[in-house]
């Protein structure tokens, strides 16, 4: 797990949104694995910025979400779908069919599962995956649990979650459940970038970088990976150990 502490988020975005700029002018039909929440936005933003001045294209990539909010139609403001669309996709040149979600009003949430296992099967496994860091330490919506999961599944959104996200729902209660990606699907990727700033991950971070690795610290499985660059800020940084390289 390689640990960068940054400045701020908008060098965390450029630092992490050149990775995936960088990735795709070597791989045009890369898989990516995205993330939603406040702290993919500068990456997001950096990504589109390169777009903008021509120095990348996006028209073969594939994306995978990690997740996606039960209860809400895909189209609804605050689905991870339209802040995708909103933050990213409606800004560079990604074919939209080759946009890929988990669909949080499925029926059938295996069946859903089985649907997004094999369609990531077979774009050829994920390359490279953006995640955030909840405050109780989820990744995608893998809250603290009993055992890790393994491929995608509906998930029984925590209150500490519930808290962090219900801001932004003004006009429909915020769902209890989502679909998320499961820990065996997400450490399946090749390569994994970790971003997380603010105070308010501290804890998280902490946990996920020194704790014990198990599945009531989700993101500890992290430390298992082959392939891991975390950026931090001072703040999200602040309570680790030893502090990691700046630069
Ligand atoms: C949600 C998302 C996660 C994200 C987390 C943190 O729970 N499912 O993928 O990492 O929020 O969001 P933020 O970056 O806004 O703190």
């Amino acid at each position: 797990m390689d640990i960068k502490v940054l400045a701020n988020p908008q060098e965390i975005g450029a630092a992490a949104g050149k990775i995936f700029c960088d990735f795709i002018r070597n791989k045009p039909d890369a898989v990516f694995g995205l993330a939603t929440g406040m702290t993919p936005v500068p990456t997001y933003e950096y990504m589109a910025n390169e777009y903008a001045k021509g120095n990348v294209s996006f028209k073969k990539l594939t994306s995978f979400n990690l997740d996606e909010y039960c209860e809400l139609p895909r189209e609804h403001k605050n689905s991870f779908y339209s802040f995708m669309v909103d933050n990213l996709f409606s800004k560079i040149d990604l074919d939209h069919k080759n946009i890929n979600f988990l669909d949080g009003n499925a029926a059938d949430p295996a069946a859903e599962s089985e649907r997004y296992a094999n369609a990531i099967k077979a774009a050829g496994g994920i390359d490279i995956q953006l995640l955030g860091i909840g405050r109780n330490g989820h990744i995608g919506f893998n809250e603290p649990a009993d055992e890790f999961s393994d491929e995608a599944f509906k998930v029984k959104l925590t209150d500490s979650t519930i808290q962090a996200n219900s801001v932004y729902f003004d006009d429909v209660p915020m769902p209890r459940y989502a679909m998320t990606m499961g820990i065996g699907s997400i450490v399946r990727a090749r390569k994994i970038i970790m971003i997380a700033t603010g105070e308010s991950k501290a804890e998280a971070v902490k946990k996920m970088v020194e704790g014990e690795i198990n599945a009531q610290n989700p993101a500890s499985v992290l430390r298992n990976h082959p392939d891991v660059t975390v950026f931090l800020d001072r703040e999200a940084a602040s309570l680790l150990s030893k502090s990691p390289e700046s630069v």
